[in-house]
């Protein structure tokens, strides 16, 4: 089962997050030499970026994190729909050749996640598994994540690091995402569960072993494969938890 973290506010979840990304990433640097961050778009992580730009940005050696995007919308790269640039502009920027990291989300998206899968194929391990240390995942308020969307086949993807989408149900259309495959190899994974909105998938999630929202089923892939999942909720998104 994921271990599941309570907080008061946003503010608080972004402040755990940024305190426990820091020493995840500073222990696999310790451990393998490197460590490879699958970040997350949408707007629940972006207060961590900044806590850890402004307070933890000196305990973590930049130069040997890879970072990777969880999912990324088809738009130019100035485009403020852009979850690299989100992140880019209050954390990346102050990392030395993070940009050469980005995906060529200004290409069509079927082009874009061909040339991010051959970017990642670099990181894998002898058996193509994607190494990855640490991920950060949102959730949307259908169960969504990444851009793997409820009563979709993509979640099913298993033989492709990276995929396109063409026909988001969330704007804006086009996009690539990770699939499960690019988690199977994850070793610390932080969900962000921050908003009232999104209660009761939450409560579906933890409530329900079997439940098949994607950030449930993506939840429990990880942890079958050996990865430690951790819910981040602040109060509004711990609403509808049965054990309150
Ligand atoms: C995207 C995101 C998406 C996001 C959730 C939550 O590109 O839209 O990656 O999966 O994580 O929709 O979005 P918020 O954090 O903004 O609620």
């Amino acid at each position: 089962m994921p271990t599941v973290e309570r907080f008061d506010t946003k503010a608080d979840v972004a402040e755990a997050a940024a305190r426990g990304i820091t020493s995840q990433l500073s222990a696999a640097i310790e451990r393998r030499g490197e460590a490879t961050w699958v970040i997350a778009g949408g707007t629940s992580p972006t207060d961590a970026y900044t806590v850890i730009a402004e307070k933890y940005f000196s305990e973590v050696d930049w130069s040997k994190v890879t970072f990777i995007i969880g999912d990324e919308r088809c738009v130019p790269d100035d485009d403020p729909d852009s979850n690299w640039l989100q992140a880019h502009n209050r954390l990346l920027h102050l990392v030395a050749g993070s940009s050469s990291q980005r995906p060529p989300t200004s290409k069509p998206a079927d082009e874009a996640a061909d040339a991010y899968s051959a970017l990642l194929k670099t990181k894998t391990d002898p058996s193509g598994r994607l190494e990855v240390d640490v991920a950060w995942l949102g959730l949307g308020e259908d169960g969504h994540t990444l851009s793997l969307f409820p009563g979709r086949s993509e979640i099913g993807v298993l033989d492709r690091l990276v995929i396109p989408i063409y026909d988001s149900p969330k704007p804006p259309p086009s996009r690539i995402t990770l699939t499960l495959s690019a988690l199977k190899n994850a070793r610390d994974t932080t969900i962000f569960g921050v908003g009232g909105g999104k209660a009761d998938v939450i409560a579906t999630a933890l409530g329900d072993e079997q439940a098949d929202l994607p950030i449930a089923v993506t939840s429990r892939f990880i942890e079958s494969n050996g990865g430690a999942v951790t819910w981040l909720l602040d109060d509004a998104g711990a609403s509808k938890l049965a054990h309150r």
